[in-house]
């Protein structure tokens, strides 16, 4: 490494840190990353431990996706076994490859909707897009090309590709970037099915391909839908012919004690969107479940080519991962240990707003947000996260004031004592020295 370049170069770094590397990590400002790091390099059941020896509480499981814990050795070998046998090939045209097919397979057997078909894809924001694509594919095959407005809501998180972008509802995250909605996206207001009913009305339903729907708002805040919301608007789309777009790529896979919060809401999606818990992250992998009734105007021999795919749909070793992961959640009996955790975290966790900083909790199966009381105090979230770092709890902060908690299946009774303690002592610390 030379030291005559200019930029952040190692030397630079070196000056200001003692761990800093060439990483350019995401979500984050870069000035505050050159100064500080924290280097994870182990992970055991629902903790990590960091390079300086400190084991922490992943109270969000990575980001969302950990579900059956760190360090799980099955799917390991199934991924080295995978990997030795054939790491992968190109599943475009009608190649395939077993780990694929096996994992279509067990995904359609699991899937809220008959007779389904897979499409899959390297991640979440992937799957967002390619399902942008399919609704508005499906209409112009189906002879009405001029259905291609899709709908989606305020505070929703939809990744962060091109079409992602666009119809995501988190203005903070589009800020800067030009304009980054592009034509043919519209937003409503979450949680308000007369919203969208207008929304249609106004546009005309024979100008809307589909309605994009989180079950649970994740990234913006973990806002559960209010009682009644999702049938309401599953009903909407139905009447009006409105492809319903369910992303579950955090709600899926157990985090809400059923295998799709789509079961827990009694929703039946058009497309459902999935990508971390299906590797609990392991390896990267996402995907679109489309139903019977969308993938069959592909399969007529006039439809023609899906002109979309990415080098590593159908990743072998991906897939493998996949189908371990999903025979590890069964073995163990995972999805019943949520059912468990889910009520225990929302009691532990409601003890926390007596506290001072806390505005609100908010539970929806293992995914829960502490709201803190930020309007006099704006820094009160980061400074809580560096407390509740040093007490060895890892958590992170979603929609500026909220702490977000999604621990992984694993989580010991013990261990979600502890989190609920830290945290609360956390919050008052970082009340105490503002
Ligand atoms: C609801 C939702 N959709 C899509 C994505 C994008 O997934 P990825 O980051 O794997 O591209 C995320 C990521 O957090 C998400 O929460």
């Amino acid at each position: 490494m030379t030291t005559t370049q200019s930029g952040p170069s190692r030397s630079t770094v070196a000056n200001r840190t003692t761990i800093a590397s060439r990483l350019w990590h995401p979500f984050s400002s870069l000035h505050d990353t050159l100064a500080s790091e924290i280097s994870i390099v182990e992970g055991k059941g629902a903790q990590v431990r960091d390079s300086d020896g400190n084991w922490y509480l992943d109270a969000t499981a990575g980001l969302w996706y950990a579900n059956v814990g760190h360090g799980q050795l099955s799917i390991a070998t199934a991924i080295a076994e995978q990997a030795g046998r054939l790491a992968a090939y190109s599943t475009f045209g009608n190649l395939v490859n077993p780990a694929a097919a096996e994992l279509a397979e067990r995904l359609a057997e699991l899937a809220p909707m008959p007779d389904p078909m897979v499409f899959l894809t390297s991640g979440g924001s992937d799957a967002v897009d390619t399902a942008v694509k399919i609704a508005r594919r499906y209409w112009t095959l189906r002879g009405e090309p001029d259905r291609s407005i899709v709908i989606s809501r305020e505070s929703s998180y939809h990744g962060m590709h091109g079409h992602g972008t666009s119809l995501a509802g988190i203005a903070a995250n589009a800020a800067g970037y030009g304009n980054t909605t592009a034509p043919g996206f519209v937003r409503v207001p979450h949680d308000d099915a007369g919203a969208l009913r207008r929304a249609i009305e106004r546009l005309g339903a024979e100008q809307v391909a589909a309605f994009f729907v989180e079950p649970i708002i994740g990234a913006g805040g973990v806002h559960p839908p209010v009682s009644g919301y999702l049938r309401e608007v599953a009903g909407i789309c139905r009447q009006h012919g409105v492809l319903l777009v369910v992303d579950e790529v955090v709600t899926g896979f157990g985090r809400t004690a059923d295998w799709f919060a789509s079961v827990s809401y009694g929703l039946e999606p058009d497309l459902l969107l999935f990508a971390k818990g299906v590797t609990s992250g392991y390896v990267p992998l996402g995907g679109v479940i489309a139903a019977r009734g969308v993938w069959e105007v592909f399969a007529d021999a006039a439809a023609g080519m899906f002109r979309h795919g990415y080098t590593y749909s159908g990743h072998a070793v991906a897939c493998a991962a996949a189908t371990a992961n999903l025979r590890l959640l069964v073995e163990h009996e995972l999805l019943d240990r949520v059912a468990v955790l889910a009520d225990d975290l929302a009691t532990g966790l409601s003890a926390l707003t007596v506290l001072p900083g806390v505005r609100e909790v908010r539970t929806a199966g293992l995914l829960a947000a502490v709201a803190l009381r930020t309007a006099e105090d704006p820094t009160l979230p980061d400074r809580v996260v560096r407390h509740a770092r040093a007490a060895g709890v890892l958590t992170r902060v979603i929609n500026g004031d909220s702490l977000q908690i999604s621990p992984a299946f694993v989580l010991t009774d013990e261990e979600l004592g502890q989190l609920v303690e830290r945290l609360g002592e956390a919050i008052d610390q970082a009340v105490s020295d503002q």
